[in-house]
């Protein structure tokens, strides 16, 4: 979704890396205390060297969470984090995008008419009571906000497990009969494997076709209802990759993010987060070659900051167009205009909204 953001002033565009660092490094001292910089593992190095925290989006949301002496909260991520951010800091606090057109395509493709119109035709064929929706924390804070409203929550690629486990099998939890996940039919599908779920147990619902392209008994009978959403990053990454890996690489290791098609999350040697990509790395002997299926900045840097040789799953991956879109002019900019007391690219959810997606957020915290 383009969000607009206003081209920079010329002294921004025209300024060197050097320069720009000197800058950045003297807004940040001036603002010490007051400022906290999250930075997401997408992010490029002339960025993250800035960040006070680096994280997966599980990890950014707690941090984000547990800094209420920071007024200023400067997400070097994207808008769904930034939005997650705000909706779990307190209302001093102010969180900020340094680039608005920061975004993610996947999260785009789940929007709130056309879930509430899923949920419409879900509860006309089904037990509504039974059925609880799951969005994955990469979606607008509206999805959020009704997933909390309907007794649901968020989860990550980090405890995606815990909150399907919770939803479906906890006795102390809602013991919902099906869950309908949104946006990101891979990471939902991989799960319910993980669980010992078949895909006889799953159905892809397509908002574009109606009753999401199912017959009525599907939509009765499947545990989970997967959006037919993707990354377009991970769906990349195919089971050739791991075989042409394999077949040059014979004692090297693959590790793949979860939003990887099921059939090549099967092949990898590991399946998790960012964050448990970058554990998984640093704990392999000094040597190893590592391919990594996932957005290219963090394999670079996995690379260039380990002992492993850590190189991308598949050669010609292009970079996803939005994640890593903040630089380090956005930053400069954004830093200077708060020194000067102007809150630029402010990421506020409105108060109705941020109530219940607070609710949903929260409870994915309490259930992990
Ligand atoms: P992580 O939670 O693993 O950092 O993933 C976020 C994301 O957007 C992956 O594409």
């Amino acid at each position: 979704m383009l969000r607009l953001q206003a081209p920079l002033p010329e002294q921004y565009t025209t300024a060197s890396p050097d320069e720009l660092a000197e800058r950045i490094a003297a807004a940040k001292q001036t603002l010490g205390e007051r400022l906290f910089i999250l930075g997401h593992h997408y992010q490029r190095d002339e960025v993250m060297r800035w960040a006070d925290a680096r994280g997966d989006s599980f990890r950014l949301s707690v941090l984000a969470k547990e800094r209420p002496e920071a007024d200023y909260i400067v997400f070097c991520g994207v808008h769904f984090m930034a939005e997650s951010a705000d909706i779990l800091t307190g209302d001093h606090q102010k969180v900020v995008l340094p680039d608005l057109n920061a975004g993610c395509s996947m999260a785009d493709m789940a929007d709130i008419d056309s879930v509430e119109e899923a949920w419409e035709s879900i509860a006309e064929i089904t037990d509504i009571e039974r059925v609880l929706p799951i969005t994955y924390m990469n979606s607008a804070a509206d999805l959020k906000a009704f997933v909390g409203e309907h007794g649901g929550s968020v989860c990550t690629s980090t405890n995606a497990r815990a909150v399907l486990e919770w939803a479906l099998n906890d006795p102390d939890g809602p013991q919902a009969r099906q869950v309908l996940f949104f946006p990101d039919q891979h990471l939902g599908r991989n799960t319910g494997h993980q669980m010992g779920f078949t895909e006889a147990d799953m159905r892809v619902w397509n908002p574009r076709r109606d009753l999401g392209g199912l017959d009525e008994a599907d939509v009765k009978d499947a545990t989970f209802l997967l959006w037919k959403g993707h990354c377009s990053v991970h769906q990349r990454f195919t089971p050739a990759n791991i075989e042409a890996f394999r077949a040059e690489h014979p004692d090297g290791v693959v590790i793949v993010h979860p939003e990887c098609s099921h059939e090549v999350c099967v092949l990898a040697d590991e399946v998790g987060s960012t964050d448990f990509i970058i554990r998984t790395v640093d704990a392999l002997p000094a040597g190893t070659v590592v391919a990594v299926g996932t957005e290219i900045h963090l394999v670079q840097r996995l690379d260039a900051e380990s002992d492993k040789d850590v190189r991308s799953l598949d050669p010609l991956i292009c970079p996803c167009s939005t994640m890593f879109r903040i630089d380090d002019r956005h930053l400069a900019w954004t830093l200077e205009n708060l020194v000067e007391g102007n809150v630029v690219n402010q990421i506020a959810v409105d108060p109705d909204t941020a109530h219940w997606a607070r609710v949903a957020l929260e409870r994915m915290l309490s259930i992990t």
